[in-house]
C-alpha cells in the first residue's frame, strides 16, 4: 500500500516535477534563467516564449512569435457584445473569466498537438489582454479600440486601455511586471490549471481556472487589496498608526508573506527598485513614505517581507491604472505560465487526485424520514 501523508494546504509537499521555473529561498529561475537577469536583458514577449518553447527565442523566432500575437490580437465582436453586457460594476476578474470562456467558442486554433497547444496560448495572451482593455474602455463609455500594429504587448495594453500609445516609462514598467508574474511553480492557480490539464480537459477550461483561483486576495488578488490599503492613507503617521492597530488584532495585511519565501521575495526588490525610480520621476515621493511606513514595521517588528503584490499595486497606482483592472493584468501574464504547465502536465500526465482525511460523523444508519 502507498504510504499517505497529511500536509494542510499542502505545505512543503512535492506535488509533481516541473521543468519551467525554480522557486527557491535563494533563486528564482525561469528554465534556469535568473529573474533578475531576464527583468535586465528581456522582454515579456521573449519570456513568454520561453515558457512556451523552453529557450529564449532568436530575432527571427522573436518576430515570429509576434507576428501570431498580433494574428490573434482581434476579438470576435460578440465577445464584445457579451463584454458590453455585463453590468459595469461587475468585477473585472468576474468579467475576465466570463471573456476568456466566452472566447474560447471561437478559439481559432485547431487541434491538440504540442504546436497546437502552444499557438493556443499564444490565442490567449492575445485574447486576455484585447478583453481587458476592451472592458476597460466599455465601463468608461467609450468605444473599444483596435490593436496599433508595431506596438508591443505592454504598449498595445496600454494603447487599447487609454486610445493613445504609452509613454516609455509607462510601458518599460508594465513589461517589467508582467515577466515578474509570468511564472511561479506550483502556485494555487498553477496547480488548479495542472488539476485541468491532468483530467484532459481543454486549455480554455484550465485557464479560465487559473482565472477563478488567481483572483483571491491570498493570491493575485493581493495586488489591489495592498494597493486598496495603501490608499486609505494620506500620511504615513496614519499608516504606521494603523498597521500597529493591524498586529494588536493579530489581522493580515495583504501584499507580505509568502507560502515559499521566507527572507524576501526576489521580484519584490527587483519591482520596488523601479518603484523608488517611478515615484521620483513623477514627483510622488509620498506614496513611498507611506509604502515604507507599512513596510517597516512588517519587516523589522514581524519579520515577515513585502511580496510582489505589494510593490506592484503602487507601480500600477502611479501608472494612473484602476485599481480594478491589478489583478487581470496579473492574468495578462500568468496565462503564460498557466500554458506552459498545462502543456507540461498533457505531455506528462498522470491524473491529479489526493487524498482527504475524513473527520466527520461516525458510520451511522440511515432512519426513516419520519423519525429524522
Ligand atoms: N500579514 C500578517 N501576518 C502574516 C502575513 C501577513 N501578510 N502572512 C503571514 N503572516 C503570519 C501568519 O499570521 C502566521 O502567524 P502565526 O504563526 O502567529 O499564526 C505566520 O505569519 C505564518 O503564516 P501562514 O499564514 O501560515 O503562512 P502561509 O505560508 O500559509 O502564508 C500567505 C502565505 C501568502 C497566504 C500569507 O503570507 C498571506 O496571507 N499573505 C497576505 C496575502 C498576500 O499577500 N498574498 C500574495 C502571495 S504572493 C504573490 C501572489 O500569489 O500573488
Amino acid at each position: 500500500m502507498t504510504e499517505t501523508i497529511f500536509k494542510p494546504g499542502l505545505e512543503g509537499v512535492i506535488a509533481g516535477e516541473t521543468a519551467i521555473a525554480a522557486v527557491e529561498q535563494q533563486s528564482l529561475c525561469y528554465r534556469g534563467y535568473n529573474i533578475a537577469d531576464l527583468a535586465n536583458n528581456t522582454t515579456f514577449e521573449e519570456v513568454a516564449h520561453l515558457l512556451l518553447y523552453g529557450d529564449l527565442p532568436n530575432a527571427q523566432q522573436l518576430s515570429m512569435f509576434n507576428e501570431s500575437l498580433a494574428q490573434f490580437r482581434h476579438l470576435p465582436d460578440a465577445v464584445i457584445d457579451t463584454l458590453r453586457k455585463i453590468p459595469t460594476d461587475v468585477n473585472m476578474m468576474d468579467v475576465l473569466r466570463t471573456g476568456v470562456s466566452m472566447a474560447g467558442h471561437f478559439d481559432p486554433v485547431k487541434g491538440e498537438s504540442v504546436d497546437d497547444l502552444r499557438r493556443r496560448a499564444m490565442w490567449l495572451m492575445a485574447t486576455c489582454a484585447g478583453i481587458v482593455a476592451a472592458r476597460y474602455r466599455l465601463i468608461n463609455q467609450k468605444d473599444t479600440v483596435d490593436p496599433l500594429p508595431g506596438l508591443n504587448h505592454s504598449e498595445q495594453i496600454l494603447y487599447q486601455c487609454l486610445g493613445e500609445k504609452p509613454s516609455p516609462t509607462a510601458a518599460r514598467l508594465l513589461d517589467l511586471t508582467l515577466i515578474l508574474y509570468a511564472e511561479h511553480e506550483y502556485n494555487a492557480s498553477t496547480f488548479a490549471t495542472r488539476i485541468v490539464a491532468s483530467t484532459m480537459s481543454d486549455m480554455v477550461s484550465g485557464v479560465v481556472t487559473g482565472i477563478g483561483t488567481l483572483k483571491g486576495p491570498l493570491h493575485g488578488g493581493a495586488n489591489e487589496a495592498a494597493m486598496e490599503m495603501l490608499s486609505q492613507f494620506t500620511t504615513p503617521e496614519q499608516a504606521d498608526a494603523w498597521i500597529h492597530e493591524r498586529f494588536a488584532k493579530k489581522e493580515k495585511v495583504m501584499g507580505f508573506g509568502h507560502r515559499v519565501y521566507k527572507n524576501g521575495d526576489h521580484r519584490a526588490h527587483i519591482l520596488e527598485a523601479e518603484l523608488r525610480k517611478l515615484a521620483e520621476e513623477k514627483g510622488q515621493q509620498k506614496w513611498m513614505a507611506i509604502y515604507d511606513a507599512i513596510k517597516k514595521p512588517m519587516v523589522e517588528e514581524k519579520k515577515i517581507f513585502p511580496n510582489v503584490d505589494y510593490p506592484c499595486g503602487l507601480t500600477y497606482y502611479l501608472l494612473d491604472l484602476p485599481i480594478d483592472m491589478y489583478t487581470p493584468l496579473f492574468v495578462c501574464s500568468r496565462v503564460t505560465g498557466w500554458a506552459a504547465h498545462f502543456i507540461e502536465q498533457a505531455t506528462h500526465n498522470r491524473l491529479i487526485r489526493p487524498l482527504s482525511k475524513y473527520i466527520g460523523e461516525p458510520s451511522r444508519p440511515v432512519a426513516p424520514i419520519a423519525e429524522r
